[in-house]
């Protein structure tokens, strides 16, 4: 339909430079919920600010499965249920490492400020309920992670 059409012509946009929108994604993330930061560590060592964290390689590699499984997303739109068990588990290992299911509205509002950022007037409402849409179902898997 006419809503598939939109999010793929939009996250053609986005998906050549990955970690350069990631970056306004976390960058506005940790803006909205900088409780979120502490929850990035890796060998044990916690940031001391957003900027040490945007710039880790670590982190950097986490930006690019974020937008990784986006692709996923993005490519099944017509089958999105061969996704479901996948996002479960990725759901439990968020929920392991201490992230709460409700941070995912956050995430959500981040990857629109994102989205208008990179495509400027071709935001438009219809894109906007498009990406609502699909980023609501990828959460509804991942947040079946945490009931389990
Ligand atoms: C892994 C945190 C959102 C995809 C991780 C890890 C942490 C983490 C600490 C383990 C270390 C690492 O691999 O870098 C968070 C936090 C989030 C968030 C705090 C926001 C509140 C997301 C979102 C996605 C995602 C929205 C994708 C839609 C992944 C993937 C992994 C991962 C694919 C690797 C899992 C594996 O090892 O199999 N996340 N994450 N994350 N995250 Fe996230």
């Amino acid at each position: 339909g006419g809503q598939r059409a939109l999010i793929r012509e939009s996250w053609r946009r986005v998906s050549g430079s990955p970690v350069q929108h990631g970056l306004v994604l976390f960058t506005r993330l940790f803006d909205l919920d900088p409780d979120l930061l502490p929850l990035f560590q890796y060998n044990c060592k916690q940031f001391a600010s957003p900027q040490e964290c945007l710039s880790a390689p670590e982190f950097l590699d986490h930006i690019r499965k974020v937008m990784v499984v986006i692709d996923a997303a993005v490519s099944h739109l017509e089958n999105l249920s061969c996704l479901e068990e996948y996002l479960c588990n990725l759901g439990k290992k968020h929920q392991a490492v201490g992230v709460k299911a409700e941070s995912f509205s956050t995430v959500g509002e981040s990857l629109l400020y994102m989205l208008e950022k990179c495509l400027g007037a071709a935001f438009s409402p219809e894109v906007q309920e498009a990406w609502s849409k699909l980023y609501n179902s990828v959460v509804k898997a991942m947040q079946r992670g945490w009931e389990t």
